[in-house]
């Protein structure tokens, strides 16, 4: 952890009392500060050296065990230690007042490069050690000012790894492994924090070492261990409404940037249209997340994002049956997280379905109708 001298401290102050954000005074008196613990380590002095909370938080950003940190104006906070939320103890004395978790949340957003304020009250961002942050402020938060913190983990897993722990089902390894090595198409579904993103990571560390894998991203997130990885992510509008890059115009621009991987951290919008041309399109062995409680339930999202570019649903029917090889679910249950579905997407009476191949419920692995398709698709043996 880094630890700023008087000197630095000094000229931190100024910066701010000079209207710089936290980030920029930051950056110009301690640019050896990197890392989200380095980052916070040294924001903690300048925190306290300008009233703020950082302290208070920082016994629970250096628990290993946490998370998830998920403070609720000043009336709590909780925090996920692995078996759930629970709320920590004694946090009536953490923040007094609503007006400290803005203040915090404010500079919170600042050290990841965000703006957060009445103009722009929701702010998503990414710490430079890959710690995730999103606040809204009042009055689109109904119960004072919300900062929820995802803590990354230190050490990204590999498939090895989460085979170890049984999150890929030992018999479904080689399905996993096919899926990759034969450039399928897949989307990652499951709830929030089900574990989506880590077995994304998990998997595109193993993409071979020729390869060049595009990430776009809301933020920063995925940081598979490979050597060939680029980022694009977007950028929301200035003030004046103007400037702002979506994802489906950075879709666009990973078509011409030479990828042999397109990746889709989470695909939640209208960016859903240039996605699925760009895997119809040649561009294959492509991998995206998507919010569903179940396999059978990614056509209806699927469908509803597409309504959002104006897409038919028989054309999105068409589209994602032809594009998409397969759709990993991964379920979370108490501290286990696990893959409990792998289903081909597939048209039924002009409808886009989910179709099971393999259904894991934690301790019995059931084939369903689509293992012989899958299996032939990715030549396995059935
Ligand atoms: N297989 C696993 N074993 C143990 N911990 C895990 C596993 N997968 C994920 N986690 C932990 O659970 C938390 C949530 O994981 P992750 O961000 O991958 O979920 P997600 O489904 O992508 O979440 P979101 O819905 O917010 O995008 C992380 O802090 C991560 O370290
Ligand atoms: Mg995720």
């Amino acid at each position: 952890m880094s630890v700023l001298t008087e000197q630095q401290l000094r000229l931190a102050r100024a910066s701010l009392a000079g209207g710089a954000s936290f980030s920029q005074a930051l950056a110009e008196t301690a640019p050896e500060a990197v890392g989200t613990r380095a980052v916070l380590g040294a924001g903690r002095q300048v925190r306290s050296a300008v009233g703020g909370a950082g302290p208070l938080l920082q016994p629970l950003l250096d628990d290993p065990q946490i998370t998830d940190i998920l403070i609720n104006g000043s009336r709590g906070i909780w925090v996920d230690r692995g078996e759930g939320l629970e709320r920590v103890g004694g946090v009536h004395q953490l923040f007094s007042h609503e007006d400290d978790v803005r203040a915090l949340a404010v500079r919170l957003a600042a050290a990841c490069g965000q703006r957060l304020d009445d103009q722009s009250p929701i702010a998503d961002g990414t710490f430079a050690g890959g710690m995730r942050l999103h606040a809204v402020l009042p009055p689109l938060a109904a119960e004072g000012p919300l900062i929820s913190l995802r803590t990354q983990r230190q050490v990204i897993f590999d498939l090895d790894e989460l085979t170890a722990v049984g999150t890929i089902p030992a018999s479904l390894r080689h399905v996993v492994d096919a899926l990759l090595e034969r450039r399928a198409n897949v989307i990652i579904s499951g709830a929030t924090g089900s574990g989506k993103t880590t077995l994304l990571a998990a998997i595109l560390s193993s993409v071979t070492l020729q390869e060049r894998i595009l990430i776009i991203e809301e933020s920063a997130e995925l940081r598979p261990r490979h050597p060939h990885v680029v980022h694009l992510q977007v950028r929301r509008a200035n003030v004046q409404g103007i400037g702002e890059v979506t994802m489906s115009d950075l879709v666009r621009a990973a078509m011409r940037m030479r990828p042999d991987r397109i990746v889709l951290g989470e695909c939640r919008g209208a960016e859903v249209r240039e996605v699925l041309s760009a895997l119809n399109t040649g561009h294959e062995g492509g991998w995206a997340t998507i919010h569903a409680n179940s396999a059978s339930d990614v056509p209806t999202r699927l469908v509803a994002l597409g309504a959002l570019a104006g897409m038919s649903e028989s054309v999105v029917a068409a589209q994602a049956a032809s594009a998409l090889d397969a759709v990993v679910h991964v379920r979370r249950r108490g501290a286990h997280r696990f893959i409990s579905e792998i289903a081909t997407m597939e048209r039924s009476s002009g409808e886009l379905i989910a179709r099971p191949a393999v259904v894991f419920s934690g301790t019995e692995l059931r084939f369903g109708p689509s293992w012989p398709s899958l299996t032939q698709r990715l030549g396995l043996a059935g």
